[in-house]
């Protein structure tokens, strides 16, 4: 593959990351790597702390703000003890006390080295230009001083509104952000993975105005997932209305700050589906009674439609499409067969790609291809009869997000593909689905950061959610 261009020093060594990158998924999993402390940070800690112990899903271990204290003892403590609630495994069973005692140093001394000024981060490079498989493109900051955007949802050729994980909503109008957030969102819990997730206007938006979003709703007994719509009046949002909320017992304790799902997305029916993550309690993926660790239908109002699943079936939650869901932060439809796929943030190793189909159980935590975040084994099991397996998997994990299929002109080839972004691995991945089956996965780039969604324009070009921006993929003007 030869470089098309090479502005910078970083795009090419992207090329030739891109260039030396075959797809086979070398399944093996790692066992936590005692020796060097580097080494076992990286292979164990960085997915959620960051590759540079910058944060990323969990704090960061530099900027000295610590929940725990920052001594000695209590890292230590932090470390063999966890915080499982809060998506902090407990490596106590697998770390011996001298690996513990080297992983406490080497923080501190990267804090030290850090507040030295000895450890920097280069910034990201703002554009660059890849010669890929099938497509040359370029790819621009479209809009930046953004935090964290989520989601992205055009609602005509020059309009679009972007959400951040935080809480906040903007306008973006001819590709400026608007100096204003939009009031009117409900409250939202923005803790740990908590926060303002996905925004989808209604198939019929010319017409009816109707903006859908979803976000980690605080409720009196904790949190969950919730769905809302409303109508965009200047920088306001009104006639709010709640689509989807669980019953008050079925919200998680505020101390479980992991999975949500948050994504939606409108069949052609108009029909509304939307995920909700297991929210850290692993079995209630398998217990219908409860709305989490499951994909759910509604009509575009909230009202259950008859033909789903588990209409009738006492104490059932009357939305559920499919259950056994670990986080699904992706969901997108097939443009040409209609098929649903859900994209389903796992444990270390079991990032999955999955066929929803009706009321189908797709086995998490009985079945998995991960492990726990310790190298702990989770089941022996990863095929059972009445569960579903997925289309594919990843081991190591990419810590998959958002997914959407190409349908846009400017790049022809890349018609019905579908593009997956991901945090840990930061790479945003093409993949060509044939018979059901994943017959080919390009990177089409890596090393911009965590990516959490990439979204179609009206213009046909590709936008991709990175940590402080949205950047903008298209062919080389
Ligand atoms: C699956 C994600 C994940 C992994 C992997 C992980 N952590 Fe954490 N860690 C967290 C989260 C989330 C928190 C914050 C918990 C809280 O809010 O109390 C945390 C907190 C901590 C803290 C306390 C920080 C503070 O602010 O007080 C330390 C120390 C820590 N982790 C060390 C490690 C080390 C060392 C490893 C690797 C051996 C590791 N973590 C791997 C998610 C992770």
């Amino acid at each position: 593959m030869p470089p098309a261009s090479l502005p910078t020093p970083r795009t090419a060594l992207l090329v030739a990351t891109l260039a030396a990158l075959a797809f086979t998924c070398s399944a093996h999993a790692q066992q936590f790597r005692t020796g060097q402390v580097a080494d076992s940070y990286a292979q164990n800690c960085a997915s959620c702390h960051g590759a540079n112990l910058q944060g990323g899903s969990a704090p960061s271990m530099l900027d000295d703000v610590w929940s725990v204290g920052g001594d000695p003892e209590s890292l230590a403590r932090a470390i063999r003890d966890g915080v499982p609630e809060k998506g902090m495994p407990a490596w106590g069973q697998v770390m011996e006390d001298k690996d513990v005692r080297a992983m406490v140093i080497y923080l501190q001394e990267q804090r030290t080295k850090f507040q030295n000024g000895q450890i920097t981060f280069p910034a990201p490079a703002d554009s660059i230009s890849v010669q890929s498989e099938l497509h040359t493109y370029q790819l621009n900051t479209w809009v930046g001083g953004l935090d964290e955007p989520y989601s992205l949802a055009f609602l005509s050729a020059d309009r679009a509104i972007v959400t951040e994980k935080k809480g906040a909503l903007y306008v973006i109008e001819n590709g400026q952000r608007a100096a204003e957030p939009i009031k009117g969102l409900p409250e939202i819990f923005n803790q740990g993975q908590g926060g303002l997730y996905d925004v989808v206007p209604h198939p019929q938006y010319a017409q009816n105005g109707w903006i859908y979003f979803a976000f980690a709703d605080p409720g009196e007994g904790g949190s969950m997932t919730r769905i809302v719509r409303g109508k965009l009046q200047g920088n306001e949002l009104v006639d709010v209305q709640t689509i989807f909320q669980a019953r008050a017992d079925l919200y998680i304790p505020a101390s479980a700050r992991v999975h949500w799902g948050g994504r939606m997305v409108f069949d052609r029916d108009g029909m509304l589906f939307f995920s909700v993550g297991e929210r850290g309690q692993r079995d209630h993926a398998q217990d219908v009674t409860r709305p989490n660790g499951k994909v759910h239908r509604l009509h575009d109002d909230g009202r259950i439609p008859a033909g789903n699943p588990f209409v009738g079936q006492a104490d059932a939650v009357q939305s559920i499409w499919s259950f056994g869901h670990r986080n699904p932060q992706g969901l997108a439809f097939h443009p040409v067969t209609g098929a649903l796929y859900d994209l389903e943030h796992g444990p270390r190793g079991g990032d999955e790609l999955n066929h929803v189909e009706k009321g189908r159980n797709y086995g998490w935590p009985v079945i998995t291809y991960g492990i726990e975040y310790s190298g702990a084994g989770i089941t022996e099991l990863t095929h059972k009869e009445g569960m579903e397996q997925p289309i594919t998997y990843w081991v190591p994990s990419l810590a998959v997000c958002g997914m959407n299929f190409y349908t846009g002109d400017l790049f022809p080839q890349w018609k019905n593909h579908l593009f997956i972004s991901s945090l840990a691995a930061e790479e945003l991945r093409r993949l060509e689905i044939k018979d059901g089956q994943v017959v080919k996965q390009e990177i089409i780039f890596k090393g911009l950061g965590r990516i959490r969604h990439v979204v179609g324009g009206p213009d046909g070009a590709l936008y991709a959610m990175l940590p402080n921006r949205i950047a903008r993929i298209a062919p080389v003007q």
